[in-house]
């Protein structure tokens, strides 16, 4: 229950390879167990065990980030010649859709019967002016466990007057199943270029070719191999925070965006998307200060997240595919999250 009363919903879903629980509080996935190499289930995503957790401490663990994940400067934008101003929630510039965001937003959730698999789907109707944003939004997220290890993820949305919408799903994995930070997690993602940040970690609107360089993940290689190298990228945001600009066709279907093999497991995670980009976030900011599900304190790097998404801030950044929805238009977008064990 939220403090005001309102009651917090959660459902299970469970297929033959996985077992995801998720509330209507943030749309959050709070916890999702998947087989390792021995057929042993561990649950692979960090966050609390109760509600109370998540509205006291959580950066986004699991949540459905919005209306704008990620950053946009100064909070500004301009769009059909007028200018927004939303909050300014990370130092200058406005991070993950404002001081109350679509992560902290009670969502109505409704267990999709007509679909042979199991299924929820989320709806949260964002008011028009909500955290400075225009337009009335009306969006869907739904939650599929598919064919063996698929975790679908959708994402619909209409508006009644022209605005930006950039939606994510912000869930902290750690393959191991436990504590152990990530950096031994081997990466491998479809990008020949990122977008580098300025001390504020907005882009400078630049996409910067990975060769030669410690985000050049193209092949195998673990998290950590690299991430405390001399690096003025790596320096600014503390390890990687950064948005990877995923080697694609210019259209709407599914593309790789990345693999993770986590060695002593033997779990793998693979991610597709529709969308553009993919933020690679490698636990930076967890410093201990959280403890989270069953005690445990979440110390540096023992997560790491990949926020498929339109690069941040995409509003000030014409050349950068468009984030604009206008009505009429439905926002839809799919990212498959797809775990196995070898
Ligand atoms: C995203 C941001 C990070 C940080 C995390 C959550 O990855 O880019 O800077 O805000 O979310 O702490």
């Amino acid at each position: 229950m939220l403090p005001d009363g309102r009651p917090v919903r959660a459902f299970t879903l469970r297929n033959d390879q996985l077992t995801m629980q998720v509330i209507e509080y943030g749309a959050i996935i709070t916890s999702l167990s998947t087989p390792d190499r021995q057929g042993r289930s561990g649950d692979v995503v960090l966050g609390h065990d109760s509600l109370d957790g998540y509205l006291e401490h959580s950066p986004y663990f699991g949540a459905v980030v919005g209306r704008f994940a990620n950053r946009i400067a100064r909070g500004r934008f301009a769009l059909d010649g007028v200018t927004y101003q939303l909050a300014r929630n990370d130092g200058e510039n406005h991070l993950h859709g404002g001081v109350r965001g679509f992560d902290k937003r009670l969502w109505r959730g409704e267990v999709l019967t007509e679909d042979a698999q199991p299924a929820v789907a989320f709806r949260y109707v964002s008011e028009d002016g909500e955290e400075g944003y225009p337009g009335r939004l009306d969006v869907v997220v739904s939650y599929v466990l598919a064919s063996s290890g698929e975790l679908r993820v959708r994402y619909r949305a209409r508006t009644d007057k022209p605005t930006i919408l950039n939606l994510t799903q912000h869930s902290y994995f750690n393959l191991t199943a436990g504590t152990t930070d990530v950096l031994g997690h081997v990466l491998t993602m479809n990008a020949s270029r990122f977008t580098p940040v300025d001390a504020g970690l907005i882009p400078t609107g630049v996409l910067r070719d990975v060769s030669g360089t410690s985000f050049d993940f193209r092949s195998p290689t673990p998290i950590g191999a690299r991430i405390d190298a001399r690096d003025e990228q790596l320096a600014l945001a503390g390890g990687y925070d950064h948005n990877f600009v995923i080697d694609r066709a210019d259209d709407h279907t599914l593309a790789l965006a990345a693999r993770v093999h986590e060695p002593t497991s033997g779990r793998t995670l693979e991610v597709r998307t529709t969308q553009p980009g993919v933020q690679l976030y490698s636990g930076n900011f967890l410093d201990g200060s959280i403890t989270g599900k069953g005690g445990r304190r979440y110390a540096h790097r023992t997560g790491f997240c990949l926020e498929t998404q339109h690069f941040p801030d995409s509003p000030n950044e014409p050349a950068f595919p468009s984030v604009v929805l206008r009505p009429g238009e439905e926002y839809d977008e799919e990212t498959v999250f797809t775990f196995g064990a070898t």
